[in-house]
């Protein structure tokens, strides 16, 4: 099997960064399908730490990056990443980053009504990172958006726009939130559009010939199954589908070509934003997580709510996701606990379910069924074989492992590149 897709299993910032910078050195190309600049995923290698939103993880080791037509772009924030991370010593240039064409833009309007929406909802809000993600897919899936090839059409430009804002003026008048006008938005998009057309082309057609000439690609996604906009924990949730499946139609390729789906979860759970977390933890444990961790959002500075690994959730991820192994991260924050709780499913109306329902009362209902385990002494911290982990540490991973139904094919054991094991080589199948 030539192909890799990595998805997150849980709520997003499992590491997905750090082990598709791993897994680059494996592949040719590197290709984000779905989400935009919501996604942070940070890569540490030596003295270097780069924070990437859009820009596929694969750059960092000089490949091939292919954002794909499931993305959505803010192509002002797509400039500023490139500018900063060139000011890092990477290499940005239409030869090692291409863009698809049919892809959908983010414009200012929409980061306006996700906050002024966000604002309207009050103790409701969904806690979103505010970049316009969700009113972007709206304009897509309602036919309005503007897309990447538009920047070279003016006159198109011109003409979405006047649809644009019927639309979105309306909404913001009724959020009470100011409105745009038609000239300042084109002028911005007319002043953008010749740093972005260089690296736009049907990608589809690229990726075809990558893959005929046996080219390995590796899909990066960004969020996670539970924040799928089918399958997550809906209506906390992102705006696109973060499955597996969207690897194919997020960038042009048949699914037969996404290969070997693997699921990435920490070795315990952490959230930002609101909506239902069963296994969180406000206690003291909780804290210790989140400190050692240092889990605050690489992309709105929020501290992350911390808890327990949560089996029955990861397990319904790699039903619905359709993943094949699990890369389990972060097994260095346990280090000595003397005991650890993982969920094995709910309780939920007096009955023990090991799925997390649709219904929105019944998820934050949902109160969590503990199998408690022993912790260990000693550290994962820097392993880079089994022999490294303490005997008990395998045992929780290998625990975790028939819970989930799924096995761990790689482990990570701290944020930097090569504190990594490798269990099985996902591009092996
Ligand atoms: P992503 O969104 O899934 O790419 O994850 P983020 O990069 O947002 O968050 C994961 C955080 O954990 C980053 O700060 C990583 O550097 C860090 N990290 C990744 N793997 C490990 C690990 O095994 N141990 C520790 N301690 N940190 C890790
Ligand atoms: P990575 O790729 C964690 C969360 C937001 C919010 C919800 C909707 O780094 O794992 P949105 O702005 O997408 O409309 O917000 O989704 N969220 C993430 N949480 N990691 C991410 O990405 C996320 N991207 C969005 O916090 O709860
Ligand atoms: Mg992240």
């Amino acid at each position: 099997m030539a192909n890799v897709a990595v998805i997150g299993a849980q709520w997003g910032d499992e590491g997905k960064g750090k082990v598709v910078d791993w897994l680059a050195s494996r592949a040719d190309v590197v290709v984000r399908f779905q989400g935009g600049h919501n996604a942070g995923h940070t890569l540490v290698v030596g003295d270097q730490t780069y924070k990437l939103s859009l820009l596929p993880s694969g750059l960092v080791r000089g490949k091939l990056g292919v954002i794909g037509n499931g993305v959505v772009i803010d192509p002002e924030a797509l400039l500023a990443e490139i500018d900063r991370v060139t000011a890092q010593g990477l290499t940005v240039t239409p030869d090692t980053l291409r863009i698809a064409d049919n892809a959908t833009l983010i414009l200012p309007l929409h980061s306006a009504i996700d906050r002024a929406r966000e604002g309207a909802r009050g103790d409701k809000k969904i806690g979103t990172t505010g970049r316009g993600i969700g009113p972007a897919y709206e304009d897509k899936v309602a036919r309005r958006a503007i897309r990447v090839a538009d920047l070279a059409e003016p006159d198109t430009l011109s003409d979405k726009l006047d649809e644009l804002l019927r639309h979105h003026n309306t909404l913001l008048n009724g959020l009470g939130a100011p409105t745009f006008e038609k000239q300042g938005l084109l002028d911005h998009l007319l002043a953008l559009a010749p740093r972005v057309l260089p690296y736009a082309e049907p990608v589809w057609e690229r990726l075809d010939d990558l893959r005929r000439s046996g080219k390995r690609i590796l899909f990066e996604g960004a969020q996670a199954v539970m924040l799928d906009i089918d399958h997550g924990t809906y209506p906390f949730v992102t705006s696109s589908n973060t499955v597996a499946g969207t690897a194919a139609s997020g960038t042009g390729v048949g699914p037969s070509a996404v290969g070997f789906v693997l699921g990435i979860a920490k070795a315990y759970s952490t959230r930002v934003g609101s909506g239902p977390f069963p296994t969180e933890l406000h206690d003291a444990t909780g804290k210790l997580l989140g400190e050692r961790g240092h889990e605050f959002g690489t992309v709105t500075g929020r501290p992350r709510r911390c808890g327990w690994f949560d089996a029955a959730l990861v397990r319904q991820a790699v039903k619905v996701g359709g993943i094949q192994g699990l890369a389990l991260t972060k097994l260095d924050v346990l280090d000595n606990l003397p005991e650890l709780r993982i969920g094995i499913g709910y309780e939920i109306g007096g009955e023990i379910v090991r799925r997390l329902p649709a219904s929105p009362r019944a998820q934050a209902a949902a109160v969590p069924v503990y199998e408690t385990v022993e912790g260990w002494t000693g550290s994962c911290r820097g392993a880079r074989s089994w022999a490294d982990l303490p005997a008990q540490a395998i045992k929780y991973v290998k625990r975790i492992e028939e819970l989930v139904e799924a096995p761990v094919t790689l482990l990570s054991t701290s944020p930097e590149r090569d504190d990594t094991i490798l269990v099985r080589d996902p591009f092996e199948g």
